[in-house]
């Protein structure tokens, strides 16, 4: 069984979650609003990981004789300030996302929930990857500073292709 404090976060992360695949999703909108094919397409695969990431937390809840909560999910901004802007946004939510996974990662350890300390590993390894592909984004659209993006555009979908497992 979970601890009540157990759950409560896990709940809490199954939003946290919702919200990022919403985020993504708008972020893919308004991408393709504005002619990003690669860029639209990239944030379409980050919602779909986002509401995979959800239903791992849904299941796993359940899975250990709880019931997960399916919450509401606040509405994601519509408008991004620029291509640069939008994975800035990008990037500041996955750090957010990896302190409240440390966090989960803490209070498991508190609560002596061996089983959750260990399943919730995988997210950790996640949030390193997630963080480090964005991350590397930005560098290349430093890079390119206000340089061509049709090219950039194009160049993002090979590094999807690279960096998926
Ligand atoms: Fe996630
Ligand atoms: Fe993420």
């Amino acid at each position: 069984m979970l601890s009540k404090k157990l759950e409560k976060v896990l709940n809490k992360q199954i939003e946290k979650e919702g919200y990022a695949a919403q985020l993504y999703l708008a972020m893919a909108s308004w991408s393709e609003a504005q002619g990003y094919e690669g860029i639209s397409n990239w944030f379409y695969e980050q919602h779909k990981e986002e509401v995979e990431h959800m239903l791992k937390f849904i299941k796993y809840m359940n899975e250990r004789g709880s019931h997960a909560t399916v919450p509401k999910i606040d509405q994601p901004p519509k408008d991004f300030a620029g291509v640069k802007k939008v994975f800035e946004a990008s990037l500041e939510h996955e750090q957010m996302v990896t302190r409240s996974i440390n966090e989960i990662v803490g209070i498991s350890l508190e609560e002596k929930d061996f089983t959750t300390h260990n399943w919730i590993q995988w997210f950790v390894d996640e949030q390193l990857e997630e963080e480090s592909s964005v991350q590397n984004i930005l560098d290349k659209l430093n890079l390119i500073g206000d340089g061509n993006l049709y090219m950039f555009d194009r160049d993002i979908m090979s590094m999807r292709a690279e960096g998926e497992e």
